[in-house]
């Protein structure tokens, strides 16, 4: 275990904020992780650095969970469990499912993150939410380095939202996420409105799996910026619920609002809609932006810093309250 002093973590997180950390060690096992735990337990977990913001120099002993490998557990003639080790980059899993025509994760292609934290946030996108195949999230306990796990029921899953994120924050280090796969007869979603033109538009009427993954990485090219050309951490915002009132309300001045109906008392409105109409979209200030293709995107113009891009952030949610009388949550972690 080799422990390193003051490393930039600017290639460490998507956002590329250059901020140091005092000491940093990389973990390839679960013992080295258990030895590592044995002695320090103050720590900064870091995965793939994709969905935080970073705004200053980490003081804690910063771990990188760098642990690979997948292991097939069960398999039938319709079925495969697979558990994934923490450190594999979640993408090229994705893409190695698809390989195998293995199926349930082929509309999350191309999310930036390691497969240790896609239950944190239950990553989502086109329809589909990884807590739809996640079946067991294993974990070592921080206090004792024990491992144990954590079944998909109690991860309280929910949208961009976990156990790991509330009652059990800072517990426990994810080591594993096991996946259960279908073999056969899968189950397309390719009802996403985008998903269906870009099949149409290739004129495929009875996509593979991997015709569904190729045509979200598409998509998301189309629209998401690659964080290895311009820093960013995904959509920076959850998308706000609000009560079927306070919809009526808003539907009366803006007509073309758009909308997902979530319950018969709920409606959930695309937070880049809401910052588009607020005259944000495309716009830069200073080292950083709001993108000029999804406004839902916070960007990282080279130098920013992570306190200009909360500034950033803190300007749009005040314009949305005063414009729109919603409160928009972050979605990203904001690191202090
Ligand atoms: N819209 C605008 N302007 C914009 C962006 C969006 O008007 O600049 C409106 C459009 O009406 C559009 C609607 O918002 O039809 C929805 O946009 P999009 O399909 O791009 O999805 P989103 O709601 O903005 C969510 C996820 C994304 C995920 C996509 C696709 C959240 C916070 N974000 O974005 O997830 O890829 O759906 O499923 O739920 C992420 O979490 O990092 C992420 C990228």
């Amino acid at each position: 275990m080799n422990i390193l002093e003051n490393i930039s973590l600017k290639n460490y997180n998507t956002f590329g904020i250059d901020v140091k950390a005092k000491r940093f060690v990389s973990i390839h096992s679960v013992e080295e992780l258990q030895l590592l735990l044995s002695k320090e337990k103050d720590i900064f977990l870091l995965s793939g650095g994709s969905n935080m913001l970073l705004t200053n120099d980490i003081e804690k002993l910063v771990v990188h969970i760098d642990i690979k490998g997948i292991t097939v557990e069960n398999e039938d003639d319709n079925c495969i469990e697979v558990t994934v080790n923490a450190g594999e980059n979640w993408h090229e899993f994705v893409l190695w499912t698809v390989n195998k025509n293995y199926g349930g994760l082929e509309n999350l292609s191309l999310i930036p993150g390691k497969v240790g934290t896609c239950p944190m946030q239950n990553i989502g996108a086109y329809g589909v939410e990884v807590k739809d195949t996640i079946t067991k999230v294993s974990v070592v306990e921080i206090e004792t380095g024990k491992i144990t796990s954590f079944s998909n029921e109690t991860c309280k899953f929910d949208y961009r939202n976990s156990i790991f994120k509330n009652e059990v924050k800072n517990q426990f280090i994810i080591i594993s996420v096991s996946f259960k796969l279908t073999k056969k007869h899968h189950i397309f979603h390719t009802s996403y409105g985008a998903i269906e033109t870009e099949l149409r538009s290739k004129k495929i009427s009875n996509p593979t799996l991997k015709d569904i993954s190729d045509a979200v990485i598409a998509i998301r090219k189309s629209k998401l910026p690659d964080p290895k050309e311009l820093g960013n951490s995904g959509s920076f915002f959850k998308n706000p619920l609000i009560s079927i009132e306070h919809f009526e309300k808003l539907l009366s001045n803006y007509p073309t609002i758009p909308s997902y109906t979530i319950s018969e008392t709920e409606v959930k409105i695309p937070a880049g809609w809401l910052i588009e109409q607020s005259g944000f979209k495309g716009k830069r200030f200073g080292n950083c932006g709001v993108h000029e293709k999804q406004a839902l995107v916070l960007v990282n113009y080279g130098n920013a810093t992570g306190l200009e891009i909360l500034d950033l952030a803190k300007n749009i949610q005040e314009t949305i309250l005063e414009k729109f009388e919603i409160e928009l949550e972050i979605e990203v972690n904001i690191i202090a």
